[in-house]
Parts: structure tokens; C-alpha cells; sequence
């Protein structure tokens, strides 16, 4: 860990699901033996109360490009690129535990070793990233709050999009996919207040995209996904 972070230490509401249904035999198998391994020292606020700025140079145990996945669901996109980009070390972070095994699960098939998981809110970690350490941050179908009173909740607010643009390096690609209008909307109005430009959107993904489980659910219930690329200024 490097210098401190200039935030106190803070309890924050989560409004998601943490635990779901029961997990399996090999998926308890999973976090026991793999997860204390891979997870990431000093983010929770009892580990690091200082909140001391992390290295992730020494985490991965070399320099690499970062790049961050926030909300990984099942883990699929983020093995995903960690097979297609070795030479680059991501970190994950999920709040729900069921997720987060379905992850270590899906490591040990591909055997990748360029992860890293943060088991919880990314807030948390955005506390403890150097700023401009991260490259890329990919936000795929982030938890919609469809009811007009809970929009302050999505990702897309300045709470979450100023610690993530202090983090993020000059130029870095921030990519959102999502499969409700609203979200789109919302993002259009309160992205680029923070610090990025848009670059591209619309219906085609990304040449190195790999759908994921809620995209899935999306294209079987008939949604259409949107695509959207910002870069931080
Ligand atoms: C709709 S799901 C999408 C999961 C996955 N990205 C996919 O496309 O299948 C949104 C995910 O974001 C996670 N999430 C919500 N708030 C979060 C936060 N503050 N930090 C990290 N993850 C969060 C949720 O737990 C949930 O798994």
C-alpha cells in the first residue's frame, strides 16, 4: 500500500443482493479454497480504516495495463478477457456471493491467472486505487432501479462516476452496455458531467464483447441491448 486517500473511511447503503440461493458443494469448495487467494487486501474499511492507497503493480506481482470490471454477475465477461488480453491484469468486483463463485469456478476451467476479485462494492475500491491507474472499466447491464425513485441508485451518478474517473487514466475507455432506454438516457446526461466523451454507441458490440447471462435474459424477454463508449478526457 502506498500514500492515504484524502476520503474517510465510510459505511455506504448497498441495495442489492448479496446472497441468493443456496450455493452448490463445489461452489462452497470454490470460495473456500480460492477466494482469500485471489481477493484484494485493504478495501473493506476494517482491513484499511486509513484507507491506504493500494499498488497494484504488487498485487498482481507485475506492471501491467489495469483494467476494471464493475458488477460481473457470473463472470463470464471478465475470464473472458482475461484469456483474450493476458498481458493485462483485471480486477472484478460483485457484491453477490453466488456470482462471485460462479467466477472462481469458471478461473479454475480457464485457468487464468491475470484476475483479481474485490467481493463487494466497488465504491469500496475506488477508495483505494491510485488516481489514473485504471485503462478500461467495462459496465455490463448495471442494475437497472426502473422506478424514477431510485434512479440516484444506478452507477450512472456522480457517486460513482467521480471516484471512477479519478481513478481511470487520461484517455481510458469506460464501456457500458445496457438493455434499458432510461439507463441510456440517464447515462447521456450525467457521463459526460464527469469527466468523459462519448465515442461511439449503438447496437453492434465491441469486436472483443462476450455476451453475458443478464444480456441473454435481455435478448430472450425481447429487450434490444445498447452499446456505448466514453473515453475520460
Ligand atoms: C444486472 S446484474 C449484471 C451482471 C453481469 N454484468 C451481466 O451482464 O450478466 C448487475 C450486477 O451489478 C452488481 N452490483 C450492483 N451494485 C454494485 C456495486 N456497488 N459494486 C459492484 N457491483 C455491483 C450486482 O450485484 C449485479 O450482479
Amino acid at each position: 500500500m502506498t500514500d492515504r486517500a484524502d476520503t474517510p473511511p465510510q459505511r455506504r447503503n448497498f441495495y442489492g443482493r448479496r446472497v441468493g440461493k443456496g450455493l452448490r458443494q463445489s461452489q462452497r469448495g470454490y470460495l473456500e479454497q480460492d477466494l482469500a487467494g485471489l481477493s484484494i487486501p485493504g478495501v473493506e474499511v476494517d482491513d484499511n480504516p486509513d484507507r491506504a492507497r493500494l499498488d497494484p503493480a504488487a498485487l498482481f506481482g507485475r506492471a501491467a495495463p489495469l483494467w476494471l470490471e464493475v458488477g460481473f454477475g457470473g463472470g463470464e465477461h471478465m475470464v473472458h478477457m482475461a484469456a483474450r488480453y493476458p498481458a493485462v491484469n483485471l480486477i472484478g468486483c460483485e457484491p453477490f456471493v453466488n456470482g462471485v463463485a460462479m467466477l472462481l469456478g469458471k478461473i479454475r476451467r480457464a485457468g487464468v491467472t491475470n484476475l483479481r476479485i474485490h467481493p463487494g462494492d466497488v465504491r469500496d475500491l475506488f477508495d483505494v486505487l491510485p488516481d489514473g491507474c485504471v485503462e478500461k472499466c467495462f459496465l455490463n447491464y448495471p442494475d437497472p432501479w426502473p422506478k424514477k425513485r431510485h434512479h440516484r441508485r444506478r452507477f450512472v451518478t456522480p457517486e460513482h462516476l467521480l471516484p471512477l474517473a479519478r481513478v481511470l487514466a487520461p484517455g481510458a475507455e469506460f464501456r457500458i452496455a445496457t438493455d434499458i432506454p432510461d439507463y441510456v438516457r440517464q447515462a447521456h446526461e450525467e457521463v459526460p458531467g464527469a469527466g468523459f466523451d462519448l465515442l461511439t454507441e449503438g447496437g453492434t458490440p465491441w469486436e472483443d464483447w462476450l455476451s453475458t447471462r443478464y444480456e441473454q435474459k435481455a435478448l430472450r424477454e425481447g429487450r434490444v441491448p445498447h452499446y456505448l463508449t466514453f473515453r475520460r478526457r
